[in-house]
C-alpha cells in the first residue's frame, strides 16, 4: 500500500477526520511540490456566503453534502492538493469519484489518520466550527471525546478503504506529513525524511 509510486501523479486528496491536519498539510504540501492547494470547505464557504456551521443550521446536512460533491468532482479535474473535509468519504457518490480518479492513475489520496484524543483536542481549539461535533451544543472534554469516537469508528473503514497511503498523524508536525506525502507521490523530486 505504502509504496512509492511514479510520478504521473497529478492530484493528491487528503482525507481523514476533523482535526486530523488536512488543510495545513495540504498547504505545506503545496508549498513543496509547487502545486496549487484547494480546501474544499473553503471553497464551498465562497460560494454560499457562510461558514459551513452556518449553512448547516440553515439548509442541513444533505444540502451541504450535495455541494461538496459538486466541489470534489470540479476539483478533481485539475493539478492540485486537496484538502477535503472529514465526511466527503461518507457518500457513496463521493468515494466512487475518488475510486475513478485512482484507476486513471494520476490520483492518490492519502488518510492522515489520528487517534480519537488528538483529534478531540484540536477541535477543541475551534468551538463550534463542527456542526456535527458541537453544532448544538457546548460540549465538554469527554462528551467531545465521545463524540469524536462514535463518529470516527462508523467512519474509518471508508478512510482506510479510499487511501492508497495511510499517515499516522498525532507525532508529525504538519511540515513532516507534506514531506512523508511529497516522497510517496514525486519521490524522484522529493528525498525521503530524515525522521
Ligand atoms: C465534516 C467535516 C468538516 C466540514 C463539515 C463536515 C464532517 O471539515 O466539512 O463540518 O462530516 O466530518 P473538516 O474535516 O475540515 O473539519
Amino acid at each position: 500500500m505504502s509504496e512509492p509510486v511514479p510520478s504521473s501523479i497529478q492530484t493528491v486528496v487528503l482525507v481523514g477526520f476533523m482535526g486530523c491536519g488536512k488543510s495545513s498539510a495540504a498547504r505545506r504540501l503545496a508549498q513543496l511540490l509547487g502545486w496549487p492547494a484547494i480546501d474544499l470547505d473553503h471553497a464551498i464557504e465562497q460560494e454560499i456566503g457562510t461558514s459551513i456551521s452556518q449553512y448547516f443550521a440553515c439548509c442541513g446536512e444533505n444540502a451541504f453534502r450535495a455541494l461538496e460533491t459538486r466541489h470534489l468532482e470540479q476539483s478533481l479535474r485539475g493539478r492540485s492538493i486537496l484538502a477535503t473535509g472529514g465526511g466527503v468519504v461518507t457518500r457513496e457518490q463521493n468515494r466512487a469519484l475518488l475510486k475513478d480518479a485512482q484507476r486513471s492513475g494520476l490520483t492518490s489520496v492519502v488518510y492522515l489518520r489520528a487517534q480519537p484524543q488528538t483529534l478531540a483536542t484540536r477541535i477543541r481549539r475551534q468551538p463550534g466550527a463542527r456542526p456535527l461535533i458541537d453544532g448544538e451544543r457546548v460540549l465538554d472534554w469527554a462528551q467531545t471525546c465521545e463524540r469524536v469516537r462514535v463518529l470516527l469508528e462508523a467512519r474509518s473503514h471508508w478512510y482506510e478503504e479510499c487511501a492508497d497511503l495511510i499517515v499516522d498523524s498525532d507525532e508529525l508536525s504538519s511540515h513532516q506529513v507534506a514531506q512523508i506525502v511529497a516522497a510517496y507521490v514525486a519521490p524522484e523530486q522529493t528525498p525521503p525524511p530524515l525522521f
